[in-house]
C-alpha cells in the first residue's frame, strides 16, 4: 500500500524531530539508541544517548566496560536489564563478530536483549532491510488506521500487527518508513487528544471516520498490580555507610542498594523498629531507627512501598550478622555507585 507510505513519508520529511541517531547508518549507534528507547520517552532519552555514546564511541569501547560502569550510565532510565544484556552483547560482538553487528535480521535476532522490533529498526535503518517495526507507537497507529480490535498483547493481535506493518510499507525506504511512522505516533497520533485534523492519513483511517480514535488500541486486562513493603536502612558509622550490589535476578539486579528488609504488610510507624529488629535477628534495645522519609515507587506489575529509616545500632556492628552481607563505603564515595531511582532521590536529593 505505497499510498499510505507515501503519506506518511511526506509528512516525516516536513515534521521530523532532529534526532542524532536519525543522522547515522552506524548499527552500534542504532542499536544503542533503540535499547534506550524500548521503555523511554525520547525527551530523556536524548541526554542517557549522548553521554552513553560520548563515553562509548564504538563497541569496542563499550565491549571493555565494567558492568558497574554502564549500570552507573544507565542510572535513572530504569529496566536495567537493558544495560546489563547490552554489555553483554557488546562483548559477544566484539569476541565472536570481529567486531561487527549481523547485517541480517535471523542474525541481529540471535543477540540477547534483540527482539524482533530491536532487529527490525537495525536491519531497517542500518541495512535498508524491509523489516517493519512494531511498538507502542506503531500499534496505536495502525490499530487505529484499520480498527482493529484484536487485542495488541494477545498472540493473535501481534501477529495481526506485524501483518498490518508490513503490509503498508515501502519496501524501497524501509528505514524511513519506519521512522515516519513511528514519528507520527509520537507526534500526532498520540494515545489522548489525537492530532487527527493534522494527521497525513486521516482521509484513509477507519477510527477517525469513525470516531472511535481512543477505544484503540485494545489490550487484555492488566494482570494485578503486587504491593510490596520495604525498609531501606541509612547506616553511617565513622563516615562509612553501608552498601551493598544487588544479586537478584530481578529488575534492579547488579545495582547498589542500602541495608534492606522487606514486610509482608504496611508498617505503622509505632512498630518499625520492633520490625527491624525482628528482621536483623537483634533485640529491640539494640537499636534506634529514626523516620527520614517515605515515598511509593510504581514498577510495571508492582506497587513499592518505601520507608528510609536512619539506623544507629547500640552494640558493635561487626555483631551484627545481618550487616555481613553488606560493606561500609565512605560516604563521600556513594556518587561512584549506581543505585535505583527511589534511592537516588533519597540519597543525593535530600
Ligand atoms: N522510539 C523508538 N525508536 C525511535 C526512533 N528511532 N526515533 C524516535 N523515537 C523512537
Amino acid at each position: 500500500m505505497p499510498k499510505i507510505s507515501d503519506a506518511l513519508i511526506l509528512w516525516y520529511n516536513h515534521h521530523q524531530r532532529d534526532l542524532p541517531w536519525r543522522n547515522t547508518h552506524d548499527p552500534y549507534l542504532i542499536w544503542v539508541s533503540e535499547i534506550i528507547l524500548q521503555q523511554t520517552q525520547v525527551a530523556t532519552g536524548l541526554d542517557y544517548y549522548l553521554r552513553i555514546t560520548k563515553k562509548y564511541p564504538t563497541i569496542a569501547s563499550m565491549a571493555v566496560a565494567s558492568e558497574d560502569d554502564v549500570l552507573k550510565m544507565w542510572q535513572g532510565l530504569g529496566y536495567y536489564s537493558r544495560a546489563r544484556n547490552m554489555l553483554a552483547t557488546a562483548k559477544i560482538i566484539v569476541d565472536n563478530y570481529q567486531g561487527q553487528f549481523p547485517c541480517d535480521y535471523p542474525g541481529l535476532l540471535k543477540l540477547k536483549g534483540i527482539g524482533p522490533y530491536t532487529a527490525s529498526a537495525i536491519a531497517s535503518f542500518a541495512f535498508h532491510l524491509p523489516h517493519a517495526v512494531v511498538d507502542g507507537n506503531v500499534a496505536r497507529v495502525l490499530t487505529r488506521l484499520f480498527a482493529m480490535a484484536e487485542p495488541i498483547d494477545s498472540i493473535n493481535g501481534k501477529k495481526e500487527l506485524d501483518r498490518l506493518a508490513h503490509s503498508i510499507m515501502d519496501v524501497k525506504q524501509p528505514g524511513i518508513h519506519n521512522q515516519a511512522i513511528m514519528e507520527l505516533g509520537a507526534l500526532v497520533c498520540r494515545p489522548l487528544s489525537p492530532q487527527c485534523s493534522s494527521c497525513p492519513l486521516n482521509k484513509m483511517c477507519q477510527a477517525n471516520s469513525r470516531g472511535t480514535q481512543e477505544l484503540f488500541p485494545v489490550k487484555n486486562k492488566r494482570v494485578a498490580v503486587r504491593h510490596r513493603y520495604l525498609i531501606y536502612m541509612y547506616i553511617e558509622q565513622n563516615n562509612k555507610v553501608y552498601i551493598a550490589k544487588r544479586t537478584d535476578n530481578d529488575i534492579w539486579k547488579g545495582l547498589y542498594q542500602l541495608p534492606l528488609i522487606e514486610l509482608p504488610h504496611p508498617i505503622p510507624q509505632h512498630e518499625i523498629n520492633q520490625s527491624i529488629a525482628l528482621a536483623m535477628g537483634l533485640p529491640e534495645p539494640a537499636l534506634t531507627a529514626q523516620l527520614l522519609h517515605e515515598t511509593q515507587h510504581q514498577l510495571t506489575h508492582q506497587k513499592l512501598h518505601l520507608t528510609f529509616v536512619s539506623l544507629q545500632l547500640h552494640q558493635d556492628v561487626n555483631q551484627c550478622h545481618f550487616l555481613k552481607n553488606y560493606e561500609a563505603i565512605d560516604k563521600q564515595q556513594l556518587h561512584g555507585y549506581a543505585f535505583p531511582k527511589p534511592l537516588v532521590t533519597f540519597l543525593f536529593a535530600h
